[in-house]
């Protein structure tokens, strides 16, 4: 190699230095997170880490990994992302630290697969990026990837989910990386009437196009900045006006202008242009249309690079938006000094668009030699409104875990049929008060009506409900009226202590189930708050939702969604319905223990329920167990203490005989009561009958006497007869006898008996079983250690452990040793 060859060398490697140094935007914050695996898994150059649930990274109440045991879903390159999706039964949350304050991307990414009970295509939720709802209600269909890019201001950013009422939310990847400041700059250009918007660095911004025109996809791995970009071909019009021209290798970046973070050279290098083809008389415009949400602003820019001409001022075109002229008689060389094929953008923000359609034109322009028009890129993002949100519902929650959100404007309605019947009322009232007696924010509650301020509540009796956070769920009492059909008799569905229970319809069709109190007693009162108070703070899959309520009038009024399928009792005895299998009763009995371990274990401080019994627990049109009647639950037991003169409440057959005897509450009074309602269930009679013979009226200590003779299939349902495998009787009738101790601290938690009754179900539907060495009684005792510590999610390795697990829903408890058990007796 002579000393040329060298010196060329040395200036090619230095030439390439040059090119990675400008071509690497390097970001100082990069997260990208795998979600519901255990694994890294590698996507391009980016590693995508596992989530672990309970860190400061990742916080949720329940622990549920989804594997869709799908080796490739689409042949893409970011298909492994969609292999494994984490599930959120209630409201969670990411946390990310941010180290350089300014605009970050956020790519969510989707794939709704069926895992276990969960069938995602049906999952609905919301996310939030700090207080901006980046969609709400949503239900990814197919394949989705979002992309956002918000401002963050200061240390963390936290991304929530929280699941719509009834439903759940998920995610399968999920990425926050830092922008380069270059790309969103603080103006754009206004039209109609044409001005400069100002501002534009504090916008949220959801990507709803990014278009390659006349040029190929453009992967992730191809742009600096992780960006995907389409081909146009299927957002032209009239694709035959147009066509294409391609010449990447002549793009030049000006000094000073954009650079390739701005938008890759295959961008630039490619076009689409008007067909004029060998007619100079062409007179047309081509035309790109694209789907929008109304009543957002729009941030569009346009990327130019004249690759087609020969000469400098060949060009002359016009450009339009929706039919505005944007930019009239652009020419592209004037403005790179002359220069050809030179990278070149615009950026416009459009007014608040009424429309579901955004149509973008280039056509000629008399000034030009010859008529031609040219576009090479072109990006689209939806703009937060005026409330900071990017969601188009009008369905929105306010962000989990912010106490100064609440109570404030953040949404129109709880849903389109409440908004239905609450448009045009507003109501207006102090709050800050109120707030601040807050004692969780774990809501997703307020709302206010039709845009109108929502805020403290009074009674007209004068009292006032100091939870800030309920009084979006008012709905008027004509609505009530309307949907009961005027408390019509004949739509009676029960009748409790509180009152009776209508059926109701809400204007758009919607069934529910209504709740009017007995005319105003302080003890109704109180019930009428607790009830309230509770379920506006706590919403799982398996506690019933409170709609709304109504409190004019001196009414008590409380708006369930309706349960199809009525009490767990009347499936048991007393009616005609159809009996239910053995399966089925466990899988209720799960159900029920999962709401009830929610309370028991809930974020703040645990609720205990005080009335569990069969007539509380209601099932769905899927006889999905949801706990019901929160009129006497309590907030964690140091409450009682200050409250010593409470009664005892709750409901003979079910009352925990310690609870009795000292008066003092605890969450194992509920888990006594539960036991009551396994042997009610297994048993199918009522827990008190008095026309029974004097040892079989109390239905919890005649089945103790048969479960400790160890001949509990004696007295269980006829129509169960034969029909229970024996270790799953064996199982569930010790788990009855465990909550039913005299003393409560001898009692397992609802967590435990949650673990058990899975076991229980396992055992039923296992088809190998009988292991001798399985002792199942200890059981209880070996999980109380590790169960017991339970109170918000579990981060303890086992957890991963147990995933692939065919166990149904493990909900962030650790139990492994439930799990070795279960594989040790299915395994011979
Ligand atoms: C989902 O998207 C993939 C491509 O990503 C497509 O092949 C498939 O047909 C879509 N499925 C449905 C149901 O639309
Ligand atoms: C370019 O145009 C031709 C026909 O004019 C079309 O078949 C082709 O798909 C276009 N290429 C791109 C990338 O749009
Ligand atoms: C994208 O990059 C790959 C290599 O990483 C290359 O083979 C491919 O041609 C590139 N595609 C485009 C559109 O530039
Ligand atoms: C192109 O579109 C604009 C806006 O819709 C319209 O005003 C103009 O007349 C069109 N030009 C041609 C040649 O059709
Ligand atoms: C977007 O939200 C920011 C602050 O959250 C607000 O200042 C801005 O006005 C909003 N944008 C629009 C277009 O309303």
């Amino acid at each position: 190699m002579d000393s040329g060859d060298l010196r060329f060398s040395i200036r090619v490697v230095f030439a390439l230095c040059l090119v990675c140094f400008s071509v690497g935007f390097d970001p100082v914050d990069k997260y990208y997170v795998n979600c519901g695996s255990s694994n890294d898994v590698k996507v391009g150059n980016s590693i995508y880490v596992a989530d672990k649930s309970a860190s400061k990274f990742l916080t949720t109440p329940q622990d549920i990994l989804a594997d869709s045991n799908l080796n490739s879903i689409t042949p893409s390159e970011e298909s492994l992302l969609y292999r494994t999706a984490r599930i959120y039964t209630g409201p969670s949350k990411y946390t990310f630290s941010i180290s350089q304050n300014g605009r970050h991307w956020i790519r969510l990414y989707f794939y709704p697969f069926v895992y276990q009970n969960y069938d995602m295509r049906s999952a609905s939720f919301t996310v939030f990026a700090q207080k901006t709802a980046l969609v709400s209600d949503f239900t990814p269909k197919n394949v989705t990837v979002k992309e956002f890019s918000v401002n963050v201001m200061s240390g963390d950013l936290v991304i929530a989910f929280s699941p719509s009422s009834n439903s759940f939310a998920y995610i399968n990847a999920l990425e926050v990386v830092s922008v380069p400041d270059s790309l969103i700059v603080d103006h754009a250009s206004l039209f109609n009437p044409s001005g400069e918007f100002n501002g534009l660095v504090n916008q949220a911004l959801e990507t709803v196009a990014r278009v390659n025109m006349g040029g190929p996809f453009v992967s992730f791995s191809n742009d600096t900045l992780g960006r995907t970009w389409v081909s146009d071909r299927s957002f032209l019009l009239q694709p035959n006006l147009a066509t294409n021209e391609s010449k990447i290798s002549a793009v030049k970046y000006p000094q000073g202008g954009p650079t390739t973070d701005i938008a890759p050279p295959t961008v630039y290098g490619t076009c689409t242009m008007m067909n004029s083809g060998s007619d100079p008389n062409s007179n047309f415009n081509v035309t790109w249309v694209f789907s929008v949400d109304p009543g957002f602003q729009y941030l569009i820019r346009l990327h130019f690079c004249d690759i087609v001409s020969t000469a400098a001022n060949q060009l002359v075109f016009n450009v339009y938006i929706d039919s505005f002229l944007v930019s009239p008689d652009l020419e592209l060389s004037t403005k790179s000094g002359g220069q050809l094929a030179t990278a070149y953008y615009m950026d416009f923000v459009t007014t608040p668009f009424d429309k579901s359609k955004l149509g973008l034109s280039i056509g000629p322009s008399p000034r030009s030699a010859y008529p031609g028009a040219l576009l090479n890129g072109l990006e689209i993002m939806k703009m937060n409104n005026s409330r900071g949100s990017l969601a188009g519902a009008a369905i929105l929650p306010t962000f989990p875990g912010s106490k100064k959100n609440l109570g404030v404007i953040v949404g129109v309605s709880i849903g389109v049929p409440l908004a239905l019947v609450m448009i045009g009322i507003l109501f207006f009232m102090h709050r800050r008060r109120r707030q601040e007696r807050l004692r969780h924010s774990r809501t997703w509650v307020p709302i206010s009506i039709n845009g109108g301020t929502t805020m403290g509540s009074k009674y007209s009796t004068g009292t006032t409900i100091s939870v800030g956070s309920n009084m979006s769920y008012r709905i008027p009492f004509i609505a009530v009226q309307e949907a009961t059909n005027n408390f019509d008799e004949s739509w009676v569905i029960g009748i409790g202590g509180f009152g009776k229970v209508y059926k109701g319809i809400l204007n758009d069709g919607t069934k529910v189930a209504v709740k009017r109190g007995n005319p105003r007693s302080q003890q109704g009162l109180a019930e009428f708050r607790t009830e309230i108070e509770m379920l506006s703070q706590f919403r799982h899959r398996h506690l019933v939702s409170l709609i709304g309520y109504c409190d004019e009038k001196n009414e008590m009024i409380l708006v369930y969604e309706y349960m199809e399928n009525g009490t767990l009792k009347s499936h048991l005895y007393g009616s005609n319905l159809p009996n239910l299998s053995w399966k089925q009763r466990l899988e209720i009995c799960i159900g029920a223990a999962r709401g009830l371990h929610y309370l028991h274990t809930g974020d703040a401080k645990a609720v205990i329920h005080r009335d569990v019994k069969s007539a509380n627990i209601l099932l769905d049109e899927n006889l999905m167990a949801k706990v019901a009647d929160f009129g006497l639950s309590k907030t964690g037991p140091e409450l009682d203490q200050t409250h010593v003169s409470t009664a005892v409440k709750g409901s003979f057959g079910y009352l925990d005989p310690e609870y009795f005897r000292r008066q003092q509450l605890t969450e194992k009074s509920d888990v006594y009561s539960f036991g009551v309602v396994l042997f009610e269930v297994l048993c199918a009679r009522p827990v008190i009958d008095p026309s029974l013979p004097r040892e079989m009226v109390n239905l919890a200590e005649w089945a103790m006497k048969w479960q400790k003779k160890g001949q509990l299939d004696q007295i269980i349902d006829p129509n169960l007869v034969g029909k229970i495998k024996s270790d799953s009787l064996r199982k569930f009738g010790e788990t009855g006898e465990k909550c039913l101790a005299d003393f409560g601290v001898d009692r397992p938690s609802m967590g435990d008996v949650l673990w058990n009754l899975e076991y229980a179900l396992q055992l039923q539907e296992a088809t190998v079983h009988n292991d001798p060495e399985e002792n199942s009684t200890n059981v209880i005792g070996q999980l109380s250690p590790q169960v017991g510590d339970f109170n918000h999610v579990d981060a303890s390795p086992s957890v991963a452990q147990f995933e692939t697990s065919s166990v149904d829903d493990l909900s962030g408890v650790s139990m492994s040793r439930v799990f070795s058990q279960l594989v040790k007796s299915e395994g011979r």
